[in-house]
């Protein structure tokens, strides 16, 4: 999942170019190349390992200037973390490409260009790319007739731009899986993967579909679908805003996602919500035909999303919809008998997650009564392939691990729940009782940030452990599987979640003095189950870090560590019970040093599979 930007300008281009990579470094940060078409007509290449700062730096002691050029940001794939693997890719000292996306047949594909004589200086899928567009060319071929040819040989799934030394003002596109879009200004033609790094150069874009490659000269595109006829795309004005988020006050961004939390819940709830009931509108016009034929509902999503989905689970059933959640890399291969009435629900922070957008077709393949996507980015291709869209209004999201997304996307599965609700039965009365609590969300949002010091002294414990277990029952079962992936995440601990029931089907086997057992216990039905777990715990030695309500009768003492979360009711517990996972591990990254908002091997989007 990497970051594409080309564009043939008027001017020079790198300084677009580079902006471009700042914009689309969530994409990877394994490395950064750039490349353009100089005034002698010769390609000139930069290329860095680690963060686009690094090209940054290379190119302002060596800077590059051309008004046609290309730039990708790296997510390793093929080929480790290096400067030769790093993209454009050359061939022949001519033609340049960038590449996100996979090339499943790269092997076949190099075996026979190696017997054909052509040298590779790199061990990633892509070269072959640039060298097949070479071969193409060197039999005659016009260069987007080249483009085309090889993306008639290449199997799986990729978004490409490439540019050739003797044609500067000219650069082809293609699009066979993820997104990519063209920037459309008066003068100039653009390329990215996503709408944010068009912004600072134009608001104007083309969505490519798959198969399309784009012919673009100047300002001029000529666009041929996978049949090779001409076509129009829809040419639409973005109203996103162009501005990137700042970090201000804070250390990392995301302690200021953490903190932005009860913001980010109440933007999130406007004008969804009147007096004591949900606006069935906030997910879109369809939504009252779409929900009456609604059966049951199948959550596709991936990481964090995953877990809002599990919670969201708890909710849908408590009000007698069937709920499904699925992993989406996992759903999407699997073969599922389809069941008549299923709403899609995709849950998404950026819109963009290659698995999530792949079982999504599938899920429609099987058919559906209609699709509903919970997304953070209103121009992503989730919430252009969904009938339903219901934004979480927390602005971008910078930090790698997602905070506020999660915390507002289960507070929109729960108006789902409300909504879907009246559907089964359950009375205004009960509506009106848990949006009562849903009003309450901001203030109990900013009760458990004020828990910040306590849980950083908590966190000393934790910098110099391997391992960790992290335990909740319920609906917060899947709260405690999203605080042992932020504590993978961004501290690099082995943190396992578990039913606190299930320990003794084997897990309690870890237990022992120098295990720290995380768990949440709010005050909800299944308290006192949870308390014979944690003692299960206490017996063997291991010692408990506690986040309960008050009312629970957990107190500190030797062994065990409690930190008290005020009271809230459990339609939104699992929601407030977030918080004070999120920051322990962001302070335990923080004593361990590690780059919290871009850790090592992750990318914020994955829009490979
Ligand atoms: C969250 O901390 C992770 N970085 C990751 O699990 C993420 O939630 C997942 O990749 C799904 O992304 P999406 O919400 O943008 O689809």
């Amino acid at each position: 999942m990497c970051g594409i930007v080309g564009a043939v300008r008027e001017s020079d281009t790198s300084g677009f170019l580079l902006e471009g990579l700042r914009r689309l470094e969530y994409r990877g940060y394994d490395s950064a190349g750039v490349v353009v078409i100089n005034q002698s007509g010769r390609l000139e290449r930069a290329r860095t390992v680690g963060k686009v700062k690094e090209l940054e730096r290379a190119l302002t002691q060596t800077p590059l200037a051309g008004t046609t050029g290309l730039a990708h940001t790296r997510w390793a794939t093929h080929g480790g973390v290096s400067e030769t693997n790093a993209h454009p890719h050359i061939c022949n000292g001519t033609l340049a490409l960038v590449c996100n996306g996979i090339v499943e047949n790269h092997e076949a594909l190099r075996h026979s260009q190696q017997e054909a004589g052509l040298a590779f200086t790199s061990q990633t899928d892509t070269e072959v790319v640039v060298h097949q567009v070479y071969l193409h060319l060197q039999n005659g071929l016009d260069l987007a007739d080249a483009v085309r040819a090889t993306m008639d040989e290449l199997a799986g799934s990729f978004a490409l731009a490439v540019v050739h030394a003797g044609e500067p003002g000219r650069l082809v596109a293609a699009r066979q899986g993820p997104p990519l879009l063209l920037g459309r200004a008066e003068k100039e033609s653009f390329v990215a993967s996503d709408i944010n790094a068009l912004l600072p150069a134009t608001r104007r874009y083309q969505v490519l579909e798959n198969g399309d490659v784009a012919d673009i000269r100047g300002a001029s595109c000529a666009i041929k679908d996978s049949g090779g006829s001409p076509v129009e795309r829809v040419i639409h004005t973005s109203t996103q805003s162009g501005a990137g988020a700042e970090l201000g006050e804070h250390r990392h961004f995301m302690q200021k996602e953490i903190h932005e939390q009860p913001r980010a819940v109440s933007d999130t709830l406007e004008d969804r919500l009147l007096g004591d009931r949900v606006l069935e509108d906030a997910f879109g016009s369809e939504a009252g035909r779409i929900f009456d034929a609604t059966r049951q509902v199948l959550i596709i999503a991936c990481g964090t999303s995953y877990h809002a989905g599990l919670v969201a689970r708890h909710w849908l059933e408590y009000v007698g919809v069937p709920c499904e959640v699925e992993v989406a890399s996992e759903y999407r291969y699997r073969r599922h008998a389809a069941r008549e009435g299923t709403l899609v629900v995709t849950i998404s922070q950026s819109g963009e997650t290659a698995d999530t957008l792949a079982a999504l077709e599938e899920a429609k393949r099987q058919g559906v009564v209609g699709a509903l996507v919970v997304c953070n980015v209103a121009e992503s291709s989730l919430v252009r392939e969904s009938d339903l869209v219901f934004m979480t209004h927390c602005g971008p999201e910078v930090g790698v691990a997602s905070t506020k997304t999660f915390v507002s996307a289960m507070t929109g599965l729960l108006l789902l729940a409300l909504v879907l609700s009246r559907r089964h039965g359950f009375d205004s009365g009960f509506e009106a009782h848990v949006v009562h609590q849903i009003r309450t969300l901001p203030g109990a949002l900013e009760a458990a940030l004020a828990m910040e010091d306590a849980i950083a002294e908590m966190a000393q414990v934790f910098s110099d452990k391997e391992h960790a277990l992290f335990l909740g029952r319920g609906a917060h079962f899947p709260i405690a599987m999203e605080g042992a992936l932020k504590l993978k995440e961004i501290s690099y601990i082995h943190a396992e979640a578990y039913p606190a029931g299930e320990l003794k089907h084997g897990p309690l086997a870890l237990v022992d003095e120098k295990m720290p057992v995380v768990a949440v216990a709010p005050n909800d039905l299944l308290i006192e189950k949870l308390k014979s777990n944690l003692e299960e715990v206490r017996a063997r030695r291991g010692r408990l870090y506690l986040f309960a309500d008050p009312a629970s009768g957990l107190e500190s003492r030797e062994d065990v560590t409690v930190l008290h979360v005020a009271p809230v009711d459990s339609a939104i517990a699992p929601i407030i019970y977030t918080v004070p996972l999120q920051l322990l591990s962001y302070h335990v990254a923080l004593i361990k040093g590690t780059d919290v908002d871009k850790p090592r091997n992750l990318a914020k989007s994955v829009t490979v599979e």
